[in-house]
């Protein structure tokens, strides 16, 4: 049995991979060592009959120790810690939720459903890291694998609306937090069915542009709003979350030629999912029912919603996809540009296929 040390499994997202490890029974088939960044020598957590203590994941020569390590620290400790673990000889598997190594030559950006093969050529040619992708990324491509799958798009055009999870934690609780002082600001009239509702609007508008609300985390009010603005400003104009939509996109396919992808990244309002609102041209004309076909059959998690109102209201949401696997897509027709043009419509939960989701299927590659 491989030993697989764990690091920042407590976090959002580490929480939600221990939860998906456990599911699927991924612990009886490892020796799993917890870390942890401030209370090493505290007990670990038991799982799959394993327990023992928390070991200090800043201690290299522990960490020298491991066959297999899965981080989801976050990016200044995969910054401090992947240079001087490497600089000392060691050869294991480095498995990261992180963005930092991602763009690097020697890493693979893992999504199996998608890029198996890229993923088994890069174990046979000796690649030893692999590194999960925006999520975004992961979630389109989940949701449209099957027409990149044949070589079908030329260029896709997309319009997300991100959910607050994708900023961490604290970025969730601050939303909810907003919400509910919203709500307060102006329940008593609400109660009220004979309150006029511009009244209603205009108090919460002024009390959303006074200053009380919290925004430590958002900057600016996300509740009753949106922010199109995600991660930081790049010289050309684009934000750093559009700037991977391309760049991640075209590495996780391994294209030789590149896939123009580009748009605007929105926050709103929702807990975990990320939706998002696609153009897509195609490299010739695909009848409709082939392009659902071919979307449909791609992998065992991606749903074709017919493009229905009441089937696209009650499957196509965050609220109805929230906390499963499941990845659909829907809204799908031929637009009035031109026979090649398709819209569509993905939604997917951010913390499951949009972070941990590929890094457990990537540990049970190793160990299957
Ligand atoms: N950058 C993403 C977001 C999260 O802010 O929604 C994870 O890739």
């Amino acid at each position: 049995m491989k030993n697989v040390g764990l690091i920042g499994w407590r976090g959002m997202v580490g929480s939600v991979l221990m939860q998906r490890m456990s599911e699927e029974r991924d612990f009886d088939a490892i020796r799993p060592v917890f870390f942890s960044t401030s209370q090493h020598g505290q007990a670990a957590p038991t799982v799959g009959g394993h327990g023992g203590t928390l070991q200090d994941a800043f201690n290299i020569e522990a960490l020298r120790a491991l066959d297999i390590i899965i981080t989801c620290q976050g990016g200044d400790y995969t910054s401090e810690i992947y240079p001087k673990l490497r600089a000392s000889g060691w050869q294991g598997y480095w498995i990261d939720a992180a963005s930092t190594l991602r763009m690097q030559d020697d890493a693979i950006i893992i999504l199996d459903p998608v890029n198996h093969q890229v993923i088994r050529e890069g174990l046979d040619k000796g690649i030893k890291t692999f590194v999960g992708g925006n999520c975004t990324v992961s979630l389109m491509l989940m949701s449209l694998g099957g027409l990149f799958a044949h070589n079908l798009v030329e260029w896709a055009s997309v319009a997300t609306y991100q959910a607050a999870s994708g900023g961490g934690a604290r970025h969730m609780r601050e939303l909810l937090t907003q919400m509910g002082m919203l709500h307060d600001h102006v329940a008593p009239e609400l109660q009220d069915p004979a309150s006029a509702i511009l009244n209603i609007e205009r108090k919460v508008t002024e009390f959303t542009r006074s200053g009380t609300l919290p925004v430590d985390n958002f900057g600016v009010p996300l509740a009753g709003s949106l922010i199109p603005w995600i991660d930081k400003q790049l010289e050309n104009g684009q934000s750093r979350e559009e700037w991977k939509g391309q760049a991640e996109t075209n590495k996780i396919l391994s294209t030789q030629q590149t896939i123009p992808v580009d748009g605007l990244c929105v926050r709103v309002g929702a807990l975990r999912c990320h939706s998002q609102a696609f153009t897509l041209k195609l490299k010739k004309d695909v009848p409709l029912a082939e392009i659902e076909q071919l979307l449909g059959s791609h992998n065992e998690w991606v749903k074709v919603v017919p493009n229905d109102r009441e089937l696209t209201m009650r499957e196509l949401t965050p609220a109805a996809v929230t906390g499963t696997l499941s990845t659909p897509v829907g809204r799908l027709r031929k637009l009035n540009m031109g026979p090649e043009y398709l819209s569509a419509f993905t939604v997917g939960d951010q913390l499951l296929w949009g972070a941990a989701e590929p890094l457990r299927r990537m540990l049970r590659l190793l160990v299957d």
